[in-house]
C-alpha cells in the first residue's frame, strides 16, 4: 500500500495575507469551500493577529462564521498571544474542528520584525495560548519561520533550528512546522537542518513549509521525505509570502505538490481536479 502524506492547505492565510489589496470575504469563502471539497483535511483559513500589521486577515472572523465546514476538515487559524486567543473563541464554531498556530522564527531579526520581540519574549508569549487551547481541547500546531535563512541576520544554523523547535516542544508536544520563509534553502542545506532538527523532534512531528523563491522547494520536499518527513504545507496556485519577509513570494503550489507526490507513488487522498479548478479561483485573486 502506497504511504499517504498529509497536506496543510496555507493558501488561504499564507497566500491571501500577502496581496496588496483586501480580498472580500465572500471570495475567500468561496475559495475555501472549494478547497474543503478536495479532500484536503487541514485547510488554513486566517489569523487573529493585530490588523494593523496585517489587514488582509482581519476578516477572520466573519471567514470561520460564513465557510460552510466538511465534517473531517479541521480549519487552522493563527494565534500569537491572548488577544488573538481571545478573538478565536469568540468567533470559534461548534460544528466545526479548528485549530491554532502558533509561531516563532529561529533568528532574531525576523522575530522581531514578524512579532515585535525577541525570540524568548515570543515564546513565553505563546505559553498562556497553548495552555488556554489545551484547557478547550484545541489542537495546537506551530511554526518556526527562517529554517534556513533570514531575511535580516542571513543564514541560520542547522543546531539554532533545533533548539528553537525543542523549545517550542518544552511548551507543549506538537507537531512543528519548518518555514523556508524566503525559499533560499537548497536541499543540500534543508537535509542538513533536518538532520540537527530530527534530534529534537522525530520525523512524524515535523512538516515542511517551503516558499518557492529558488525553485527549489519541490527538491527540498524530496529531501525531507526521504528524511522521513510525511506533512508538508502549501498553497493552491502557488499563493504566498509574508509581509515581515522581504522577497517571500509564493509558497510551493499544491498542485504541483500533489503531481510530485503521485508521481514518487504516495497517497494524499486529494482529487487534483477539485485543485486545479482551486487553483485557477486562487490566481484569479492576484
Ligand atoms: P505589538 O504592536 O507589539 O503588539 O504587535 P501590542 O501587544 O503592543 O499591541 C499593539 C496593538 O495591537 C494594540 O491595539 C493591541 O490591542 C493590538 P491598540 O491599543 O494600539 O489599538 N493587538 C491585537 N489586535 C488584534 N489581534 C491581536 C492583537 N495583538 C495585539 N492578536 C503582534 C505584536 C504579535 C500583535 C504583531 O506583531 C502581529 O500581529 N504580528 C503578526 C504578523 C503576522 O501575522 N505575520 C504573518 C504570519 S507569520 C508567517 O507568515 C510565517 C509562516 O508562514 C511560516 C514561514 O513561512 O516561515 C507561518
Ligand atoms: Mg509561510
Amino acid at each position: 500500500m502506497a504511504e499517504f502524506v498529509r497536506i496543510h492547505e496555507v493558501g488561504p492565510r499564507d497566500g491571501l495575507q500577502n496581496e496588496k489589496g483586501v480580498i472580500s470575504v465572500a471570495r475567500k469563502v468561496a475559495l475555501i469551500d472549494l478547497l474543503s471539497q478536495s479532500g484536503l483535511r487541514d485547510i488554513e483559513v486566517g489569523s487573529f493577529v493585530s490588523p494593523k500589521w496585517v489587514p488582509q486577515m482581519a476578516d477572520t472572523d466573519q471567514v470561520l462564521a460564513q465557510l460552510h465546514p466538511e465534517p473531517d476538515v479541521r480549519y487552522a487559524v493563527l494565534v500569537p498571544n491572548m488577544r488573538g486567543w481571545e478573538g478565536f473563541l469568540q468567533a470559534r464554531r461548534a460544528d466545526i474542528l479548528t485549530e491554532i498556530a502558533v509561531f516563532i522564527a529561529a533568528s532574531e531579526g525576523f522575530s522581531q520584525s514578524n512579532l515585535n520581540c525577541s525570540i524568548a519574549e515570543s515564546v513565553a508569549r505563546l505559553r498562556p495560548v497553548v495552555a488556554a487551547a489545551q484547557e478547550n481541547g484545541v489542537v495546537v500546531r506551530g511554526y518556526v519561520s527562517c529554517v534556513t535563512d533570514c531575511p535580516f541576520d542571513g543564514a541560520v544554523a542547522p543546531q539554532q533550528v533545533a533548539d528553537t523547535v525543542a523549545m517550542l516542544r518544552e511548551v507543549a508536544p506538537m507537531q512543528v512546522s519548518l518555514g523556508d520563509t524566503i525559499g533560499k534553502g537548497t536541499p543540500e542545506r534543508v537535509g542538513a537542518m533536518l538532520e540537527a532538527v530530527l534530534g529534537a523532534a522525530p520525523a512524524t512531528d515535523l512538516a515542511g513549509h517551503f516558499h518557492d523563491t529558488g525553485g527549489q522547494a519541490l527538491a527540498n520536499i524530496e529531501t525531507s521525505l526521504d528524511l522521513g518527513l510525511r506533512a508538508f504545507d502549501s498553497a493552491v496556485g502557488g499563493l504566498g509570502g509574508c509581509p515581515y519577509a522581504p522577497g517571500a513570494p509564493g509558497n510551493v503550489a499544491t498542485e504541483a505538490v500533489l503531481a510530485l507526490l503521485d508521481r514518487l507513488g504516495y497517497e494524499t487522498g486529494i482529487d487534483r481536479d477539485v485543485i486545479a479548478q482551486a487553483a485557477e479561483m486562487a490566481r484569479a485573486m492576484r
